[in-house]
């Protein structure tokens, strides 16, 4: 039988003292935000599983197609023999990579819900008992340490998750992956690409309301670790594309004058009617802004492949 670790770089306390400081600023400046990384208890994590299986929901069918095509293709290139993945949520396409890396000895997936890390990570020892599995309960925008497992290592960064950091923190973000890189290791990232509105806001808004759901329980989270009285009904979704940043934005919009009580923070917060609390953006990409991006980084793109209806991409990189 293959080992399972579960190693967490994230005490709770400090869990509960990041998210106190991300309210406290978020929810005290005009206009009002949160961090997405806060929507990914055990619940929110069922729900974007569920957005996943959604027919508006294209990035994880077209991710899945480039990956069937080319798993392979980044075997041969990257003779990984450890991959790392940020912000792993269920594992699922993964095994696309897993089954191709012939070299593969050791999985470290890396994300801050540790009810999907325990899911993925317990099925995954299951069904392949010689992979080494190093689950890593940690915040992957926070200077991140890595397992001592065999090069090379192959990172992966599916999904799109790129997109729900900012400008500024992709840059950071990117450097701080390539300072884990050595020579010979690389880099995977999935980025959704720039496409017409009119396929991108129903993405983010669907007609069964799960994204309205997974949007909103953020609030639930502020309740339950600070004991806040947001009524999430007393909140509307929205999502929309902003043409300018290339970005969708989701927002929960007040629907009435309003104080929610956040008494782990002795504060009192109010809401006009129609004021709106970004959640989340989700930037879309374009080729050369992606290539931009990971050379400023110091990271050199060898790889871009799409699905055939342009779509999502995926592009890999690697260290000198
Ligand atoms: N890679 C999967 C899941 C994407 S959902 C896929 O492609 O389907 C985004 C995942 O990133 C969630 O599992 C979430 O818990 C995790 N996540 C979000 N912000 C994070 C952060 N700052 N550090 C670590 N994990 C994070
Ligand atoms: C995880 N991330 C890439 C998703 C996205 O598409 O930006 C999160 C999500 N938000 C709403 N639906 C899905």
């Amino acid at each position: 039988m293959s080992p399972f670790l579960v190693t967490r770089t994230l005490p709770e306390d400090a869990t509960e003292a990041a998210l106190r400081a991300d309210v406290l600023h978020g929810l005290t400046r005009t206009p009002k935000t949160l961090p997405p990384k806060w929507f990914y208890d055990a619940h929110g994590s069922e729900l974007f599983d569920q957005i996943t299986e959604l027919d508006e929901y294209y990035p994880t069918r077209a991710e899945r197609e480039i990956l069937v095509a080319r798993a392979g293709e980044i075997a041969a290139v990257t003779g990984a023999r450890t991959l790392v993945e940020l912000g792993s949520g269920s594992s699922e396409k993964t095994r696309y990579l897993l089954d191709a890396l012939s070299e593969l000895e050791t999985y470290v997936p890396v994300d801050v819900s540790e009810s999907a890390l325990r899911l993925a990570g317990e099925a995954l020892i299951a069904e392949r008992p010689r992979l080494g599995v190093h689950a890593l309960i940690a915040d992957f925008t926070g200077g991140l340490a890595l397992p001592g497992t065999p090069g090379p290592r192959l990172v992966a960064f599916l999904g799109g998750t790129i997109g729900n950091l900012l400008p500024a923190e992709r840059a950071t973000f990117l450097s701080s992956v390539r300072s884990l890189l050595s020579p010979g290791d690389a880099l995977l990232l999935g980025t959704d690409l720039v496409k017409a509105e009119s396929v991108l806001v129903p993405a983010y808004d669907d007609a069964a309301g799960v994204t309205a759901a997974f949007n909103k329980n953020v609030l639930t989270v502020v309740n339950r670790e600070l004991g806040a009285d947001f009524e999430p009904d007393a909140f509307e979704h929205v999502a929309l594309w902003d043409s300018d940043n290339e970005w969708i934005e989701m927002r929960l919009r007040s629907l009435a004058e309003q104080t929610v009580k956040i008494p782990a923070l002795d504060l009192a917060v109010d809401f006009a009617v129609g004021e709106e609390l970004r959640t989340e953006v989700s930037a879309k990409f374009r080729k050369e802004g992606v290539g931009e991006e990971l050379s400023a980084a110091g990271l050199e793109p060898v790889r871009w492949w799409t699905d055939r209806a342009g779509r999502f991409a995926l592009s890999l990189s690697v260290a000198h």
